[in-house]
């Protein structure tokens, strides 16, 4: 029996691509593991009405970790039209399967290191070398949401809140309702990690990033519950920001950040911005992890229109796969990985149409595969 069991789930567009490409790798280092093949994504939206059935529920629940490749995501007009005819009308509601994945599996940590390799011509700057900790189950992607909103969901709310009212005038059918709802057991945990992240790695410091000062009461409660969470570490630096201004300042000075720590949403757009000081998307990798269970996915969507192409740059997903080998504590393999995507960055000969190249991912697989 192999070591590990490893959830294979391609997903749509790109991910086949760059899962051949991740393929290649494990293969070359040879992890002792079988793979297997989960039904994911938008073909089993449109023809079973669920984009995550429950075969891949179960059968994820007999392996060690999963690794994903991308998911085509629609808003909900857009989803429901392109269901199969038999299926219209029935009351599917399309949710997107890696936010339902992480949290079916409560993977509670989503973890994205931002790493500016030596020699990337698509690096904002040289150097740069952040890490992101997104919280990964609540706050606002949690999923209680409303359009229109229920009369006694509005009732409640005006009777325990003055800023309600002033909305009945638009009438319940033109109101949406979007909640942020957040733990502190969530925010602590999320926090924690970060700070475990930071001392394990010796990094320099820890940025808590939202955006207290609207959001007085979830934003509140995350500052407040980090302060508990830092006198835990008082060797660690701990900066409070909020989300709009990090955001200017991640351009203006990336060098002053280390590892930074957000909600959910906040966190999603941290980590987009983050890839782009470090070459893009093509070398965003992300894993998204729970007390007992990981799945891996790079950050990047499917790509519709390069899907089947070997087009994209499989780095970001190469990465993710030096993520979950970190993960199964296979450090050596990680460590030969990391080395080799960095040569081949280095070198800068095989590199797909984003770096400026004309390489297939497969190339560019084959090539971090001869430098392992
Ligand atoms: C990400 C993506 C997803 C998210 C989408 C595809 C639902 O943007 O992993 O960052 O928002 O979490
Ligand atoms: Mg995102």
């Amino acid at each position: 029996m192999p070591k590990y069991r490893i959830a294979w789930l391609p997903g749509d567009g790109v991910g086949n691509d760059v899962m051949e490409a991740a393929r290649m790798v494990l293969d070359s280092l040879r992890l002792d593991a079988e793979y297997i093949h989960g039904d994911i994504g938008w073909e089993f939206w449109k023809n079973e009405g669920n984009a995550l059935p429950d075969r891949t529920l179960d059968m994820m629940k007999t392996t060690t970790c999963a690794l994903f490749g991308a998911i085509t995501s629609k808003p909900k007009g857009e989803a429901a039209k392109e269901i199969i005819p038999e299926l219209q009308e029935k009351g599917y509601e399309y949710f997107s399967p890696i936010v339902r994945l992480r949290q079916e599996f409560d993977l509670h940590t989503n973890l994205r290191p931002c790493k500016a390799f030596p020699g990337n011509p698509l690096n904002f700057k040289e150097g740069i070398d952040l890490v992101i900790f997104r919280e990964n189950t609540e706050g606002m992607y949690g999923g209680v949401e409303f359009h229109p909103i229920p009369g006694p969901v509005f009732d409640v709310l005006e009777a325990h809140h003055p800023k309600m009212k002033k909305f009945r005038k638009y009438g319940l059918d033109n109101l949406a309702l979007s909640t942020r709802i957040m733990s502190r057991q969530k925010c602590d945990n999320i926090v924690r990690r970060a700070f475990e992240y930071a001392e394990k790695f010796n990094r320099k410091s820890v940025t808590v990033v939202d955006k207290p000062n609207v959001l007085r009461e979830t934003g509140g409660l995350m500052i407040r519950t980090a302060r508990e969470v830092a006198k835990n570490y008082p060797h660690i630096p701990m900066y409070e920001t909020n989300i709009d201004a990090q955001c200017m300042w991640l351009l203006k000075n990336p060098f002053d950040y280390d590892v930074l720590v957000a909600e959910n949403m906040f966190g999603d757009i941290l980590s987009d911005l983050a890839a782009q000081l470090i070459g893009g998307l093509g070398f965003a990798s992300s894993a998204n992890i729970g007390d007992k269970y990981a799945v891996f996915e790079p950050t990047h969507g499917s790509a519709p229109k390069y899907a089947g192409q070997y087009k994209v740059n499989p780095m970001a997903m190469l990465l993710t796969v030096k993520l979950m080998l970190d993960w199964l504590m296979e450090i050596n393999m990680a460590e030969r990985l990391e080395k080799a995507i960095a040569k081949v960055i280095r070198d800068g000969k095989v590199k797909t149409y984003d770096m400026g190249g004309n390489s297939t991912s497969l190339d560019v697989a084959e090539e971090v595969v001869r430098h392992l």
